[in-house]
């Protein structure tokens, strides 16, 4: 990957709706508290979309952001990737409704489903897109609504999720720079783990599924643990030794932000210090695939981040899947 053209990250941005569900406020919901959730999770409070927001009006506000950031307009992109598990319908996708909202004629447009892994494997599609010649500007976003698939009479589900949008423009970059390695897998067989099960083609939207809470994401919490806390290690091992580096090269760790215990475990496994952690699953929850473009967004703004630093992003998440990613800003 590293002979040819240098592709890295060329502007950011992100998006959280305005309005805040504290923990105390779902004590009133359902059956919890403050002392369990932070506890278990590390979550105090999430942000949710106001009932006219759908994924794409959050991803736009981001978009424009990272334009902005990049010195860029819609024109400039000829290349759109909206990774979200919540798009605003089936079809058309939500990168289509984003390119024309951006203006960005003529630009392909795609939706990627890979969950929270979403994001980071957004970044490994427009990079080979660009390193192959293909095209030259990408938007990448991490975008999800979660709370309109949040069942809010399910204390196990409820209190982790939360709505939000990061995006990045994927572009050349300086030699040196950029994009080093990636890490991508999935285990298709703990998909029931982790699920939507109505709306598409098995299971089409009925009274009975309606009833039977088929739109609402089921989860089973101590095996997602599990795999979450294993793959955590093996991928970020796996894609610094693709990158040539060594745990010690690692300037700034952007992981998936789920549950704060699965970040201290890989910090551990790391050897990584506070310093080198982002964390703001307290303030966001679990976002998806925005997870890890909103922490890498708000480290870049809190200018954690020099040129020629190395930071590694790795994910977790639905289907079961991971990425990882070692980038030098
Ligand atoms: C969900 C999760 C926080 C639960 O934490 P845990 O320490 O494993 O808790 P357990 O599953 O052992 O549940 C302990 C008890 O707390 C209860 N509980 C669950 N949610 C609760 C809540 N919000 N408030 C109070 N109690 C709760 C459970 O009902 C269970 O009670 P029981 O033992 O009487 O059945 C944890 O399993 C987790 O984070 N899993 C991964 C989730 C994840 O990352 N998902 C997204 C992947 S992208």
């Amino acid at each position: 990957m590293n002979n040819l053209r240098p592709v890295g990250v060329i502007g950011t941005g992100k998006y959280v709706p305005e309005k805040i569900l504290t923990n105390s406020d779902l004590e009133k919901m359902v059956d919890t508290n403050d002392e369990w959730i932070v506890s278990r999770t590390g979550i105090k409070e999430r942000h949710i979309a106001a009932p006219d927001q759908a994924t794409s009006d959050l991803a736009y506000e981001a978009a424009i952001k990272a334009l902005e950031s990049a010195g860029m307009t819609g024109s400039d992109l000829d290349l759109i990737i909206v990774a979200t598990i919540t798009p605003d319908s089936a079809f058309p996708s939500t990168a289509c409704i984003l390119q024309d909202k951006l203006g960005a004629k003529g630009a392909a447009a795609f939706d990627l489903s890979a969950a929270c892994s979403g994001f980071v494997y957004g970044l490994a599609t427009a990079t080979s897109f660009i390193k192959s010649g293909l095209y030259n500007n990408a938007l990448v976003i991490g975008a999800d609504c979660l709370s309109r698939i949040t069942d809010y009479t399910d204390r196990n589900t409820c209190v982790l999720f939360g709505d939000g949008a990061g995006a990045v423009i994927v572009g050349e970059v300086p030699e040196g720079r950029g994009f080093k390695s990636f890490d991508l897998g999935a285990e298709g067989a703990g998909g029931s783990l982790l699920q939507l099960e109505g709306g598409g083609s098995r299971l089409p939207a009925s009274a009975e599924t309606i009833e039977n809470k088929k739109h609402y994401i089921y989860m089973n919490g101590r095996e997602v643990f599990k795999f979450a806390v294993r793959v955590m290690g093996t991928a970020t091992l796996e894609v610094l030794n693709k990158a040539g580096l060594d745990r010690s090269d690692v300037d700034l760790f952007v992981p998936h932000q789920a549950n704060i215990r699965i970040i201290q475990s890989a910090m551990q496994r790391l050897d990584l210090p506070e310093e080198k952690v982002v964390v703001n699953v307290d303030k966001y929850a679990n976002t998806s695939a925005a997870s890890i473009p909103l922490a890498l967004v708000e480290a870049a703004e809190e200018g954690r981040m020099k040129a020629g630093d190395t930071v590694l992003m790795v994910g977790f998440g639905g289907g079961l899947t991971w990425g990882a990613s070692v980038l030098v800003w």
